[in-house]
């Protein structure tokens, strides 16, 4: 009985032992922790390698591959993606276990009803005609179910990219008219269902090209403050920006198109958003996307977001920023992967994607676009080193 009892403490010891320890976010989430590489990205990025062997000659190849194994987030564009959370968060412990260092994985939380609603590029599954806000609680709950079976695992989402942007500045568009109630509802909702001890959230405050200018911060921090007051108590970690953008982080050579701007780089941005932020009592961290700003004096005009030619890759992921309160830089655009197509008799066609900044023969957002893998990695700003 004794000698029985006694195994049954040693196998209870030895569960409570091997049961995994909850993560508990403190302070930056991508602070002392390695960058989680997403194996598919790898896999994408070997492929474009054997296409272009075969296509050309190329002499750099041993930096791509090293691309190919930098981190970048995972974006969750549909539904039927929710499923992969698992796949991506067992590999994050796997690489966890492998280099003796918690792995931060970022998802990308992006499937709003009447989604890119003032462009034609991203469009999304689901509409508010038909019935999208219910569909779209229904993707964040499956999201939050898959999250809830990994508490030991460290995760950061970045929220609906340009949405709120769109409801600052585009209302008189009808599509995004028509999409505020439920934009606002949906956001409210994921910050609710999302937030969690291991998962910090960031509000997509799109960039200084567009919310930097002085009413629209205003109005952006009127508008993050209504949402987070309906959200709580859950609340956010702070703000992402320059999402699939090419703006320079911090620079004195300031690109023209930039010129009757007080928020010419995404630095400037954040300084101008903090001090407003901080009156509001909102958070003020944040995370910027440094995946395409190596290059600058690209684009015909600061509105310009489509394949830009002569792009580069820029500040590798890493939660060295030198500012205090950004928390890292982050590679949100998968890099090689088109923002829409340039084929004018597409049904995602957007005019945007076929101006002469614009890289030609582009396919959907989204899909592999080997050409723009190549210049980002030729232009790339620092230069990658093999
Ligand atoms: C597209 C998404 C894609 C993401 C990353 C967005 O522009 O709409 O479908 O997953 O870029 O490439």
């Amino acid at each position: 009985m004794k000698f029985l009892s006694l195994i049954a403490a040693c196998g209870l010891v030895s569960s409570v032992l091997a049961a995994p320890t909850p993560d508990v976010i403190k302070g930056n989430p991508f602070s002392g922790v390695n960058f989680y590489v997403n194996p598919l990205y790898t896999q994408e990025v070997s492929q474009s390698l054997k296409v272009l062997t075969q296509e050309k000659e190329w002499s750099l190849d041993a930096q791509a591959a090293v691309v190919g194994l930098t981190s970048t987030a995972v974006w969750l564009d549909s539904h039927v993606k929710v499923p992969s959370i698992s796949y991506h968060l067992e590999n994050s412990l796997v690489q966890a276990k492998l280099t003796g260092k918690k792995t931060v994985v970022t998802f990308v939380i992006y499937d709003l009803p009447n989604r890119d609603c003032s462009a034609g590029a991203s469009a999304g599954e689901y509409t508010v005609a038909d019935n999208g806000l219910e569909y779209y609680k229904e993707y964040i709950n499956s999201i939050k179910a898959e999250f809830n079976k990994y508490p030991e695992a460290r995760v950061t989402c970045i929220i609906e990219p340009d949405s709120l942007g769109n409801l600052v500045t585009n209302l008189a568009v009808p599509k995004c008219a028509e999409a505020e109630a439920d934009y606002k509802a949906g956001i409210i909702y994921a910050i609710q269902q999302l937030q969690q001890p291991n998962v910090a959230l960031y509000l997509d405050a799109a960039h200084g090209g567009w919310l930097g200018w002085p009413n629209n911060r205003i109005g952006a921090v009127q508008l993050f403050g209504e949402l987070l007051q309906a959200a709580a108590p859950a609340t956010i970690r702070g703000f992402s920006t320059n999402v699939s953008n090419y703006n320079k982080f911090n620079t004195t050579a300031f690109d023209p198109i930039t010129k009757y701007s007080d928020t010419p780089d995404e630095l400037l941005y954040i300084q101008k958003l903090t001090p407003l932020l901080q009156n509001a009592s909102l958070p003020y961290n944040f995370v910027t996307d440094t995946s395409r700003n190596g290059q600058q004096n690209i684009r015909n005009t600061w509105g310009d977001w489509c394949n830009i030619k002569g792009a580069g890759l820029g500040a590798r992921p890493s939660a060295n920023t030198g500012v205090s309160n950004v928390d890292a830089f982050l590679w949100v655009k998968t890099p090689g992967e088109s923002d829409g197509t340039s084929n004018s008799s597409a049904p995602l066609y957007d005019p945007n994607c076929s101006q002469n900044d614009s890289l030609p023969n582009a396919p959907n957002a989204g899909s592999w676009f080997n050409q723009q893998f190549i210049m980002l990695v030729e232009n790339a700003n620092p230069p990658i080193k093999a």
